[in-house]
């Protein structure tokens, strides 16, 4: 009798002490995304795990993959709805699939600077776009910026018509599609990780990309001129799943908010440290010629691609341009 009271004892403290180790294993929370460390995402997404481990040790861990070594562009997504990744900051020219709403941000020459993407992203309209896809699971963190997009070929593109006949490698966008249309070229839309080999191989001439991305994929081995367009932006949203993020324990969730607002803040500042640096980096590596225009040759560029606005002010909303249009007076 004694013997198996003393065997039921024993069995429960083993329950008890599996259930504790059990009830202590820490969220694990993969991050991944498609570009290097380096990078003002991928300086972000360091961040964000540093903050997470100083701030909630041994009760949430972060992964970062950088890079697209664990998903690339075409999966991330995917791998987010099914839980296989927990947060990724992905390129809002990439969300046409989840909602129209988000293509404002590729219409060409609609922000004069970052200042007026980070004045518009702030104000309601753009907080209001972080939650356009909570119906589909989707729920909108935080912006982080990249930076302003310069197009890149191996001619020399001073005119809108040097690009005739050019195909350009694009993100997969119906706006950035019909962008290059507009002066008299082509567009393949292509993962990421791609890119280089496809302007080495001349699969696709051209590309257009913040200056972080370009020298982050040595595109300056592979392209000879740089035109400082400055036509458009790639910034990001970060994202998460509406079930993870409402299923968190409410303290630790509320503590991921606030470093949330560190880790952009941070990744923020790095872009426009990093850009400029991978600017002058071009310039240094020598392989790339970087061609500034005169405002009378960058309105040519602006008069041809700006009537693709038309094209999709319907689905994306005439209101909405408009109060981003207005982010560029509200100094
Ligand atoms: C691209 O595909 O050019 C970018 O979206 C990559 C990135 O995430 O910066």
């Amino acid at each position: 009798m004694l013997k198996r009271l003393c065997k039921t004892f024993i069995c429960l403290l083993a329950l008890s002490a599996l259930g504790t180790a059990l009830a202590e294993e820490p969220i694990v929370i993969k991050f991944s995304h498609v570009v290097g460390e380096q990078t003002p995402k991928g300086q972000g997404a360091l961040m964000f795990k540093k903050l997470v481990e100083e701030r909630l040790p041994g009760r949430v861990k972060v992964e970062v993959y950088p890079n697209s070594t664990l998903y690339g562009d075409d999966k991330e997504m995917e791998a987010l709805l099914l839980g296989d990744v927990q947060i990724i900051a992905r390129s809002l020219a990439k969300f046409e699939q989840y909602t129209k709403t988000v293509q404002l941000f590729d219409l060409p020459f609609l922000f004069d600077d970052i200042g007026a993407v980070d004045r518009f992203q702030q104000g309601p309209e753009g907080q209001k776009l972080l939650k356009s896809m909570e119906s589909k699971n989707i729920t909108g963190l935080a912006y982080w910026h990249n930076g302003m997009k310069q197009l890149s070929a191996n001619r020399p593109l001073r005119k809108p018509e040097d690009a005739r006949g050019l195909n350009f490698r694009i993100q997969t966008s119906a706006v950035l599609e019909e962008q290059f249309n507009a002066v008299g070229a082509k567009a393949q839309p292509m993962i990421f990780s791609v890119v280089y080999q496809a302007l080495r191989t001349g699969v696709v001439n051209g590309t257009e990309n913040p200056y972080s991305n370009f020298y982050d994929q040595k595109l300056n081995e592979v392209q000879k001129y740089v035109t400082e367009t400055n036509h458009g932006i790639l910034d990001y949203m970060l994202i998460t799943t509406s079930d993870f993020w409402n299923g968190l324990p409410p303290d630790i969730r509320t503590e991921l908010e606030k470093i949330v607002v560190e880790a952009t803040a941070h990744a923020n500042n790095e872009a426009l440290r990093l850009n400029q640096k991978d600017r002058q980096l071009v310039l240094d590596a020598k392989s790339t010629e970087i061609i500034e225009l005169t405002p009378e040759e960058r309105n040519a560029w602006r008069d041809q691609m700006k009537p693709v606005w038309a094209k999709f002010e319907q689905v994306i909303g005439p209101e909405l341009i408009k109060a981003a249009q207005a982010s560029n007076t509200g100094q």
